[in-house]
């Protein structure tokens, strides 16, 4: 598949991959690599182990292996560099393009000794001919030797994981893919890989900007030719942190007790306005993939557990902890939940709300055994409630 002349994806589908180091990726994935060939010839980053043989016979289809003068790593986690080693044995011309950081990280990963390395920097330019590779870095995007490279000459950006989504197709532009699943995709791979980030990618944001576009190449998924503003526009909204009018309800329940006071408060929200939106997730029936992605743009949030074994259930335990880590813009919560006779898994989730930094709206709804009418009535006007705030919340 040609980007532009004699510039070829010579990637790898996984069709089938279904667990990405713990993340769900339901549409499988790519491991996309590039071909430019010119007087000098360079691909532009390698693939996971098991489809190196893959990209071997893909090189060869276009060029004699001994032909390939540099190979670019522009990110160093496995999914693109596992194959690095048996690529480099098998390019017996070729020297590998990195910066310092990365140089230390696949240093750490392999045995580099017998490799030829070439440190690359924002300054450093690669002639190819009538082409020149040029690098920009992108660290925390999301490891700290992240880099694009670009060719100002065709105004390709190659991105490896930033701009990414997981989908496995034989498409390979934004244009021949359905769209709504792209951008979903990259919403998901955003928040799931790149949220913790958020500053970082703002500061790439603003390089990018300086730069005439015409593609943008990731490592995953589709290339961007004919979307580059909505994504792009899509990356300064996810960075900057910008709410949606979005009510987010997260529990796990038992005995349906707790998630009956999910749907009240779900019943509550929804009826507050016509412009709220809300979604309601048992996270135990929930990736956590889907769960961050939807965190990702939510006001408000409903937090919910009953207790069990003196302790919130365990799967909600999994997405505070995953939330954690992926510090997302605060949110206004509350908690909910309900118990027998010690009550702690809501307790617990309340604490949690004052601990992230969140704005905890009121005390938690408790219920002991089910919920009564009084208690459905609250978990209704905190639904309102919640509603409200992320709708004051979207607008400022
Ligand atoms: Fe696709 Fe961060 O690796």
């Amino acid at each position: 598949m040609e980007l532009a002349k004699s510039i070829d994806w010579i990637g790898c589908v996984d069709w089938d991959v279904r667990d990405f180091h713990s993340f769900d990726v339901p549409h499988g994935t790519t491991y996309n690599s590039y071909l430019i060939r010119d007087n000098k010839t360079a691909v532009i980053d390698a693939v996971k182990v098991p489809y190196i043989s893959s990209l071997l016979h893909n090189i060869a289809k276009k060029t004699e292996l001994a032909k390939v003068d540099y190979v670019v790593c522009n990110h160093a986690e496995p999914d693109h560099t596992g194959g690095l080693a048996e690529l480099l044995a098998a390019l017996p011309n070729a020297t590998l393009l990195c910066n310092a950081k990365c140089k230390e990280t696949l240093s750490a990963y392999f045995d580099t000794s017998g490799w030829k390395i070439q440190l690359v920097a924002p300054d450093t330019k690669i002639a190819l001919g009538s082409r020149t590779l040029t690098f920009i870095d992108t660290p925390m995007v999301h490891w700290p030797e992240s880099m694009f490279t670009y060719i100002p000459e065709d105004q390709i950006l190659f991105s490896m994981d930033a701009f990414g989504q997981h989908i496995a197709c034989s498409e390979r532009f934004d244009d021949q893919y359905d769209f709504k699943t792209v951008i979903e995709e990259a919403k998901t791979y955003y928040a799931n890989i790149v949220t913790p980030y958020g500053k970082q990618v703002q500061r790439v944001l603003e390089a990018a900007a300086t730069l005439p576009i015409k593609m943008i190449a990731p490592s995953h998924g589709l290339i961007w030719r004919s979307h580059i503003s909505e994504i792009i526009e899509k990356y300064q909204h996810w960075a900057g942190g910008k709410y949606a009018p979005k009510v987010l309800i997260l529990f796990d329940s038992m005995w349906h007790s707790t998630a009956g006071i999910a749907e009240a408060i779900m019943g509550g929200a929804a009826q507050a306005s016509e412009k709220i939106h809300v979604r309601s997730l048992q996270v135990r029936k929930n990736p956590l993939s889907r769960i961050a992605a939807e965190m990702l743009d939510a006001a408000a949030v409903a937090l919910g557990s009953p207790t069990m074994n003196m302790q919130m259930m365990p799967q909600v335990s999994a997405v505070i902890t995953y939330m954690k880590g992926l510090k997302f813009t605060p949110k206004s919560a509350i908690a909910f939940g309900s118990y027998g006779w010690a009550s702690v898994g809501t307790n617990q989730l309340d604490r949690w709300i004052d601990e992230a930094g969140w704005t905890r709206l009121m005390p938690p709804i408790q219920a002991r055994f089910r919920p009564t009418a009084e208690t459905l009535k609250l978990a209704e006007e905190a639904g309102k409630k919640l509603a409200q705030t992320a709708l004051r919340m979207a607008e400022s």
